[in-house]
């Protein structure tokens, strides 16, 4: 170790010249358009895309958090006890609620609001990667929801593909059974992000030249007609825009080698010819691989073998992009670790929970010398300030469930269909 460290600090910056940031994987089927990137990003700040109006994608997935959610809510895990080891911090969805939409006990959170079994990853992280989600579960080749044998994109569709999942998720978004029907119908009849506030500039411009979704998805695809393919390549169209490449690190790479301070490349020096590396390598800090580090008994999380089947991935999980970490307020997995320092220290040794489940290239001791200056780079250094200032493209809207008690949703409806809403909402026929 060491030999290690003073070779690390040895090694010359020029070590990293070339790893700039290569540019987004676009697939031909879905090019990225102004129209489509707007609709998009409408569709990932509007709550009205939730059966009850209380969770957009955007909710789980801040930019100021680099696209994670610093909320705390906790999932029981496997035995569905809270409150012991198995305990995972997760994200908060929707509160449980049967097909018709009335709320109803669910046998874990009760009449609270659901809490996912995996904490929320950097939804701005995943633009490079061929599957998504912890798992990898969200893969490549995008299917039509509508039509499952109809290929839409055969190849780099994997945030097409995780886009549709959350809307008809039961935890997330959705109430049970909900249909695509239900969603695009009430899509068509709804005002966009008519319980928002602070719209940011570009969703005013669009909003004003078509203020209801039909004319979005028409100025979009050319026809108004709202289907969910449709839903998720606009979406994955704005979530393609959300590059963070304006961080210190890729501005040392570019020839301003004053962008990282000597403690941040004490720490840059160290992380690329440590193990560090093999797995998070720059410039996208993640190979996007599925390996497993030790954190948990594979019992509780299959991981990846839950996605391919295969054995042999048993318990690997997503190597995380380190870009943005320092945003972070819950890493891993399981969300049981709460800094960026406790994240490395957990490569120690004496840390691992579950030793005989490790992949190579772990453990790794990392000196209390260089310690802080890993950490310093990791924080910092890969953290692009335009993520903290919700500066464009990372500007969003402030939610309504930001602000605390709920509004009242307007309706294209005529008042006596109004009034109608108002009773079928007592009965819970509201929510679609
Ligand atoms: C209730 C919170 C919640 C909502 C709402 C939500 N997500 Fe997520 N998102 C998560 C969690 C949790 C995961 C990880 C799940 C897993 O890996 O099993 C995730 C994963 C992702 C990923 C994969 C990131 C990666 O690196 O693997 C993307 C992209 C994403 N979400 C985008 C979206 C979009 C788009 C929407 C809306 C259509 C959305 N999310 C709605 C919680 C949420
Ligand atoms: C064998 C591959 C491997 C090596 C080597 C490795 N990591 Fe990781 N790293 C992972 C995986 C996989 C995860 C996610 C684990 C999980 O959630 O189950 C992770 C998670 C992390 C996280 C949390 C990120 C987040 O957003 O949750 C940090 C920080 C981190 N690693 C830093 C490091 C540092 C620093 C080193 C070197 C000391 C290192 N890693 C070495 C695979 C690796």
């Amino acid at each position: 170790m060491v030999l290690l460290v003073l070779f690390a600090l040895a090694t010359s910056s020029h070590t990293v010249s070339a790893q700039t940031l290569p540019p987004v994987p676009v697939p031909p089927e879905n090019p990225i358009t102004p129209e489509k990137a707007v609709l998009g990003k409408i569709l990932f700040w509007d709550e009205q895309l939730s059966s009850d109006d209380t969770v957009a994608c955007g909710t789980c997935h801040l930019p100021e958090n680099s696209g994670t959610d610093p909320r705390v809510a906790i999932h029981p895990g496997l035995d569905a006890l809270f409150g012991n080891a198995d305990d995972v911090f997760g994200t908060q969805g929707v509160v449980r609620r049967n097909s018709s939409g009335v709320a109803i006990v669910d046998p874990i959170f009760g009449t609270s609001p659901q809490v996912t079994g995996r904490s929320a990853p950097s939804a701005f992280q995943s633009l490079f990667a061929p599957n998504i989600f912890w798992d990898g579960r969200a893969g490549d080749i995008f299917v039509d929801p509508l039509s499952p044998t109809t290929v839409l994109i055969p190849n780099g569709g994997a945030l097409e593909s995780q886009a549709i999942l959350p809307i008809l998720s039961s935890v997330e978004m959705a109430k049970d059974g909900r249909t695509w029907a239900e969603v695009t119908a009430k899509l068509a009849g709804i005002v966009p992000l008519a319980i928002a506030t602070d719209l940011p500039g570009d969703i005013v411009s669009a909003l004003a030249a078509n203020p209801i979704y039909p004319d979005l998805f028409n100025a979009a695809f050319g026809t108004p007609t709202i289907t969910p393919s449709r839903i998720a390549f606009a979406i994955a169209t704005y979530e393609r825009t959300l590059v963070a490449d304006q961080t210190p690190f890729d501005q040392f790479v570019a020839g301003d080698l004053a962008a990282l301070s000597p403690a941040q490349q004490t720490g840059l020096n160290f992380f690329t010819v440590s193990p560090c590396s093999i797995c998070h390598p720059a410039p996208l800090f993640t190979g996007d691989r599925f390996k497993n580090i030790g954190l948990r008994d594979p019992a509780e999380d299959l991981g990846r073998e839950g996605a391919t089947g295969a054995s042999g991935d048993r318990a690997e999980f997503k190597v995380p992009s380190l870009r943005g970490a320092g945003l972070k307020t819950r890493f891993m997995h399981t969300g049981q670790i709460t800094s960026v320092n406790d994240a490395v220290l957990f490569y120690d040794p004496a840390q691992f929970h579950f030793p005989t489940n490790l992949d190579v290239a772990i453990p790794i001791a990392v000196p209390a010398l260089i310690l802080p200056d890993l950490v310093d780079f990791i924080e910092n250094g890969l953290t692009d300030p335009r993520l903290a200032a919700r500066a464009p493209p990372f500007d969003r809207p402030t939610l309504t469930s930001e602000l605390g008690a709920p509004e009242s949703v307007p309706t294209l409806a005529p008042l006596w269909l109004c009034g109608l809403a108002v009773g079928l909402t007592a009965l819970g026929l509201h929510f679609r």
